[in-house]
Protein backbone atom coordinates (compact mmCIF):
# COMPACT_ATOMS: atom_id res chain seq x y z
CA UNK A 1 0.00 0.00 0.00
CA UNK A 2 1.45 3.23 -0.84
CA UNK A 3 -0.17 6.15 1.53
CA UNK A 4 0.47 10.08 -0.04
CA UNK A 5 0.62 12.61 2.37
CA UNK A 6 1.06 16.34 1.27
CA UNK A 7 0.92 20.24 2.60
CA UNK A 8 1.89 23.12 3.28
CA UNK A 9 5.31 24.21 5.45
CA UNK A 10 5.06 22.93 8.82
CA UNK A 11 1.32 21.60 8.26
CA UNK A 12 2.67 18.35 10.49
CA UNK A 13 2.89 16.10 7.40
CA UNK A 14 6.71 14.94 8.07
CA UNK A 15 5.41 13.67 11.84
CA UNK A 16 2.40 12.26 10.55
CA UNK A 17 4.16 10.23 8.06
CA UNK A 18 6.68 9.12 9.81
CA UNK A 19 3.90 7.80 12.36
CA UNK A 20 2.01 6.38 9.89
CA UNK A 21 4.82 4.39 8.54
CA UNK A 22 5.63 3.23 12.16
CA UNK A 23 2.03 2.16 12.86
CA UNK A 24 1.69 0.06 9.69
CA UNK A 25 5.52 -1.23 8.98
CA UNK A 26 6.15 1.00 5.68
CA UNK A 27 9.17 2.85 4.92
CA UNK A 28 9.05 6.57 4.86
CA UNK A 29 10.05 8.98 2.69
CA UNK A 30 10.28 12.64 4.20
CA UNK A 31 10.55 14.12 -0.02
CA UNK A 32 10.87 17.55 1.19
CA UNK A 33 14.79 16.53 2.47
CA UNK A 34 15.36 15.72 -0.98
CA UNK A 35 14.90 19.10 -2.04
CA UNK A 36 17.05 20.63 0.74
CA UNK A 37 19.64 18.39 -0.04
CA UNK A 38 19.82 19.65 -3.50
CA UNK A 39 19.96 23.10 -1.74
CA UNK A 40 21.96 22.67 0.80
CA UNK A 41 24.89 20.93 -1.66
CA UNK A 42 24.20 24.69 -3.23
CA UNK A 43 24.66 26.63 -0.53
CA UNK A 44 27.37 24.81 0.58
CA UNK A 45 29.11 25.24 -2.91
CA UNK A 46 28.63 29.15 -2.51
CA UNK A 47 26.51 28.95 -6.09
CA UNK A 48 23.40 30.95 -6.70
CA UNK A 49 19.89 29.05 -5.99
CA UNK A 50 18.66 30.34 -9.03
CA UNK A 51 21.19 28.59 -11.41
CA UNK A 52 19.27 25.82 -12.72
CA UNK A 53 21.88 24.32 -14.40
CA UNK A 54 24.08 23.88 -10.89
CA UNK A 55 20.78 22.95 -9.17
CA UNK A 56 19.59 20.20 -12.09
CA UNK A 57 23.44 19.09 -11.21
CA UNK A 58 23.14 18.93 -7.46
CA UNK A 59 19.90 16.87 -8.19
CA UNK A 60 22.01 14.01 -9.94
CA UNK A 61 24.05 13.60 -7.10
CA UNK A 62 22.31 13.74 -4.65
CA UNK A 63 23.28 10.94 -1.95
CA UNK A 64 20.30 9.79 0.13
CA UNK A 65 23.05 8.53 2.66
CA UNK A 66 23.57 12.43 3.64
CA UNK A 67 19.65 12.99 4.32
CA UNK A 68 20.01 13.25 7.68
CA UNK A 69 22.38 15.76 8.21
CA UNK A 70 20.68 17.99 10.82
CA UNK A 71 21.56 21.27 9.10
CA UNK A 72 18.91 20.12 6.41
CA UNK A 73 16.35 21.52 8.82
CA UNK A 74 16.91 24.73 9.39
CA UNK A 75 14.51 27.42 7.95
CA UNK A 76 17.56 28.42 5.56
CA UNK A 77 17.77 25.70 3.48
CA UNK A 78 13.85 24.97 3.55
CA UNK A 79 13.38 28.56 1.77
CA UNK A 80 16.27 27.10 -0.66
CA UNK A 81 14.44 23.98 -1.58
CA UNK A 82 11.46 26.25 -1.98
CA UNK A 83 13.26 27.90 -5.15
CA UNK A 84 15.30 24.97 -6.11
CA UNK A 85 12.10 22.85 -6.30
CA UNK A 86 10.54 25.27 -8.31
CA UNK A 87 12.67 24.13 -11.42
CA UNK A 88 10.76 21.30 -13.61
CA UNK A 89 14.06 20.02 -14.51
CA UNK A 90 14.85 19.44 -10.79
CA UNK A 91 11.57 18.40 -9.93
CA UNK A 92 12.17 15.56 -13.23
CA UNK A 93 15.39 14.39 -12.05
CA UNK A 94 14.07 13.36 -8.79
CA UNK A 95 10.71 11.85 -9.97
CA UNK A 96 12.28 8.43 -10.23
CA UNK A 97 14.20 8.07 -6.84
CA UNK A 98 10.82 8.36 -4.98
CA UNK A 99 8.43 6.56 -6.94
CA UNK A 100 11.40 3.32 -6.87
CA UNK A 101 10.95 4.19 -3.14
CA UNK A 102 6.97 4.16 -3.30
CA UNK A 103 6.97 0.98 -5.37
CA UNK A 104 9.69 -0.92 -2.87
CA UNK A 105 7.95 -3.84 -0.33
CA UNK A 106 6.28 -3.88 2.18
CA UNK A 107 4.25 -0.43 1.23
CA UNK A 108 5.40 3.03 1.73
CA UNK A 109 4.45 6.37 3.58
CA UNK A 110 5.96 9.93 1.26
CA UNK A 111 4.70 12.87 2.42
CA UNK A 112 5.49 16.25 0.17
CA UNK A 113 3.86 18.61 -1.88
CA UNK A 114 3.14 16.36 -4.78
CA UNK A 115 2.81 13.06 -3.60
CA UNK A 116 -0.97 12.38 -4.42
CA UNK A 117 -1.14 14.78 -7.23
CA UNK A 118 2.52 13.99 -9.68
CA UNK A 119 4.28 11.45 -7.53
CA UNK A 120 2.15 8.86 -6.63
CA UNK A 121 -1.59 9.36 -8.38
CA UNK A 122 -2.35 5.98 -7.68
CA UNK A 123 -1.40 6.13 -4.28
CA UNK A 124 -4.11 3.88 -2.32
CA UNK A 125 -4.59 6.72 0.45
CA UNK A 126 -4.18 10.42 -0.06
CA UNK A 127 -4.07 13.02 3.09
CA UNK A 128 -3.66 16.78 2.64
CA UNK A 129 -2.85 18.35 5.80
CA UNK A 130 -3.39 22.07 6.45
CA UNK A 131 -3.21 23.79 9.97
CA UNK A 132 -4.03 27.86 10.16
CA UNK A 133 -0.73 29.69 9.19
CA UNK A 134 -0.64 30.78 12.44
CA UNK A 135 -0.75 27.67 14.50
CA UNK A 136 2.54 26.20 12.38
CA UNK A 137 4.18 29.05 12.62
CA UNK A 138 3.93 28.83 16.42
CA UNK A 139 4.80 24.70 16.55
CA UNK A 140 7.89 25.77 14.25
CA UNK A 141 8.79 28.02 16.31
CA UNK A 142 8.97 25.98 19.89
CA UNK A 143 10.55 23.21 17.84
CA UNK A 144 13.46 25.58 16.63
CA UNK A 145 13.78 26.88 19.93
CA UNK A 146 13.67 23.23 21.49
CA UNK A 147 16.85 22.52 19.28
CA UNK A 148 18.63 25.80 20.63
CA UNK A 149 18.23 27.84 18.18
CA UNK A 150 16.34 31.58 18.05
CA UNK A 151 13.67 31.98 16.56
CA UNK A 152 10.92 34.93 16.05
CA UNK A 153 7.71 33.94 15.67
CA UNK A 154 6.67 36.86 13.64
CA UNK A 155 9.51 35.57 10.89
CA UNK A 156 8.49 32.40 11.04
CA UNK A 157 5.20 33.17 9.74
CA UNK A 158 6.28 35.84 7.18
CA UNK A 159 8.57 32.52 5.89
CA UNK A 160 5.09 30.21 6.27
CA UNK A 161 3.85 32.42 3.89
CA UNK A 162 6.46 33.07 1.58
CA UNK A 163 6.67 29.87 1.18
CA UNK A 164 2.75 28.59 0.72
CA UNK A 165 2.61 31.39 -1.48
CA UNK A 166 5.90 29.95 -4.00
CA UNK A 167 4.78 26.60 -3.62
CA UNK A 168 1.00 27.00 -4.49
CA UNK A 169 1.85 29.31 -7.03
CA UNK A 170 4.75 27.49 -9.19
CA UNK A 171 4.32 26.22 -13.04
CA UNK A 172 5.16 22.78 -12.24
CA UNK A 173 3.74 20.53 -9.07
CA UNK A 174 1.89 23.23 -7.34
CA UNK A 175 1.00 22.51 -3.71
CA UNK A 176 -2.82 21.30 -4.08
CA UNK A 177 -4.48 18.91 -2.97
CA UNK A 178 -5.16 15.93 -5.64
CA UNK A 179 -9.26 15.68 -6.32
CA UNK A 180 -9.64 12.12 -4.48
CA UNK A 181 -6.91 13.28 -0.80
CA UNK A 182 -8.76 13.65 2.35
CA UNK A 183 -8.45 17.07 4.17
CA UNK A 184 -7.20 16.96 7.59
CA UNK A 185 -6.85 20.30 9.28
CA UNK A 186 -4.86 19.67 12.44
CA UNK A 187 -5.38 23.12 13.69
CA UNK A 188 -7.06 22.34 16.76
CA UNK A 189 -5.44 18.42 17.14
CA UNK A 190 -2.01 17.82 18.98
CA UNK A 191 0.23 15.55 18.01
CA UNK A 192 -1.44 12.06 19.05
CA UNK A 193 -5.12 13.15 17.64
CA UNK A 194 -3.89 13.89 14.28
CA UNK A 195 -2.07 10.79 14.17
CA UNK A 196 -5.53 8.97 15.02
CA UNK A 197 -7.48 11.38 12.16
CA UNK A 198 -5.18 9.87 9.34
CA UNK A 199 -5.52 6.37 10.78
CA UNK A 200 -8.87 6.54 10.81
CA UNK A 201 -9.00 7.72 7.26
CA UNK A 202 -6.63 5.05 5.60
CA UNK A 203 -8.97 2.33 7.85
CA UNK A 204 -11.37 3.88 6.18
CA UNK A 205 -10.07 3.16 2.37
CA UNK A 206 -8.68 0.17 3.17
CA UNK A 207 -12.19 -0.76 4.10
CA UNK A 208 -13.19 0.38 0.79
CA UNK A 209 -11.01 -1.68 -1.57
O1 LIG B 1 8.30 20.00 3.49
P1 LIG B 1 9.58 20.83 3.57
O2 LIG B 1 9.43 22.09 4.37
O3 LIG B 1 10.75 20.02 4.03
O4 LIG B 1 9.88 21.26 2.03
C1 LIG B 1 10.87 22.19 1.69
C2 LIG B 1 10.58 22.74 0.30
O5 LIG B 1 10.77 21.71 -0.68
C3 LIG B 1 9.16 23.24 0.08
O6 LIG B 1 9.04 24.61 0.36
C4 LIG B 1 8.86 22.92 -1.36
C5 LIG B 1 9.79 21.78 -1.69
N1 LIG B 1 9.12 20.48 -1.83
C6 LIG B 1 8.53 20.22 -3.05
O7 LIG B 1 8.54 21.07 -3.92
N2 LIG B 1 7.96 19.01 -3.28
C7 LIG B 1 7.93 18.07 -2.32
N3 LIG B 1 7.37 16.89 -2.58
C8 LIG B 1 8.49 18.35 -1.05
C9 LIG B 1 9.07 19.57 -0.82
Amino acid sequence: MIIAIDGPAASGKGTLGKRLAHHYGYRHLDTGVIYRAVAYAMMAMGADLNDEVLAVAAALELDPEKFGNPILKTQQVGEGASVVSAFPKVREVLVNFQRQFAADPPGAVLDGRDIGTVICPDADVKIFVVADPRVRARRRTLEARARGEVADEEAVLADILKRDERDKNRAVAPLRPAPDAHTLDNSNLDIEAGVRAAIAIVEQARAKR
